[in-house]
């Protein structure tokens, strides 16, 4: 049960959604910017809001797996597999569109993204909205900046342009959901996240290609390289040489800031102009906080932020994967 006054949000949200408003909605990846899918009016303002090109399909969000059968037509034995096992959660499914999905939702195509989000409020939203009810939502921070996280972050991105803001806390992964396509006889991951590739593939009980959707004729937009990127340029180095390019900078007299999920070297630590901040040796403990402390080095006015390479195993996939694209420069 929700405390009284969450309820009273709960509905509010649900009545400004279904008079075609726009709001920024906490899941357990990260908050999502709402509209209800069928408000063609609403959905465009997703796409201003976020500054978002229109040919990058937005995901729908459905209070449980019997809603699939509005949004999503001939669903593979495959993804009812993994929806019974990871929804509600971070998975997103590709599938084949019911004709009732909005071309403004799929940028055309004929495949359609669908998940189930583990948050009790986006849960609540949904459910208040009423059966056969979905919710296009992208994440709510401008295009290629940094997903947030808390609302604080949504607050200072997007303020007054979205209709409400409902706060449900820190967002417990921290990264977007891991987007699988069971698309035809194959399954692939479009997007690593926060299903750890390893738990598909044991729901699966096979190998699942992980395709660099960047090279791919499907517009992703996670997928595009200089994406999740803060505004201080991000340089990735392996634990070798990040030190050494360190001092290199500050010897330039540029303020630089790091962040080394190793166990810190003590023999370095004394260095005025370099702040390192330890990030956890775990992958999910690292993706959980990495977004947050990249907009903090951000607000920190630092001149180059060097961050220490991730381990190879899959489990890191999605640090890695966000990572890079910080790191890209147009
Ligand atoms: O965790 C998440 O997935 C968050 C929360 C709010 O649910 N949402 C999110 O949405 O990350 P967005 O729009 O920032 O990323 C969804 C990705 C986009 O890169 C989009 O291009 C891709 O899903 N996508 C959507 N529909 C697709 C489709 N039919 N085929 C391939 N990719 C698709
Ligand atoms: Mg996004």
């Amino acid at each position: 049960m929700l405390k009284p006054e969450l309820q009273s949000q709960i509905e509010a949200a649900a009545s400004l959604l279904q008079q075609g408003g726009v709001i920024a909605l906490p899941t357990e990846t990260v908050y999502g910017l709402a509209a209800d899918a069928s408000n063609h009016a609403a959905l465009k303002r997703i796409f201003n809001i976020k500054g978002r090109p229109a040919d990058h399909p937005l995901i729908l969000h459905i209070a449980d797996e019997s809603q699939l059968v509005h949004w999503a037509r001939a669903v593979p034995d495959t993804a009812r597999r993994l929806a019974h096992r990871f929804w509600p959660g971070p998975l997103t499914l590709i599938l084949q569109r019911s004709p009732q999905v909005s071309d403004i939702i799929t940028g055309g195509q004929d495949t359609v993204g669908v998940r189930v989000p583990d948050h009790p409020l986006a849960l609540a939203v949904l459910r208040a909205m009423g059966s056969g009810a979905a919710l296009a939502a992208p994440s709510a921070n401008r295009y290629g900046r940094i997903s947030p996280t808390t609302a604080q972050h949504v607050r200072d991105e997007l303020g007054d342009s979205v209709d409400m803001i409902l706060d449900g806390g820190a967002c417990k992964v921290g990264l977007e959901s891991t987007i699988v396509s069971c698309i035809g006889d194959t399954v692939t991951v479009l997007r690593p996240g926060g299903i750890p590739l390893a738990a598909i593939e044991d729901v699966l009980q096979h190998k699942v290609e992980v395709i660099d959707s960047s090279s791919a004729k499907i517009r992703v937009s996670g997928s595009v390289l200089s994406h999740y990127a803060p505004v201080t340029p991000l340089e990735l180095l392996p634990r070798e040489s990040l030190w050494q390019r360190a001092c290199e900078l500050e010897q330039q007299g540029l303020r630089v800031a790091t962040l080394e999920w190793s166990a810190p070297d003590t023999v370095h630590s004394a260095h005025a102009g370099i702040q390192r901040t330890t990030m956890p040796a775990n992958a999910a403990a690292y993706g959980q906080m990495l977004y947050a402390t990249l907009r903090q080095l951000d607000h920190a006015q630092f001149d180059r932020l060097l961050a220490e390479a991730t381990p190879h195993s899959t489990e890191w996939l999605a640090v890695a994967d966000r990572l890079k694209r910080a790191s890209h420069r147009d």
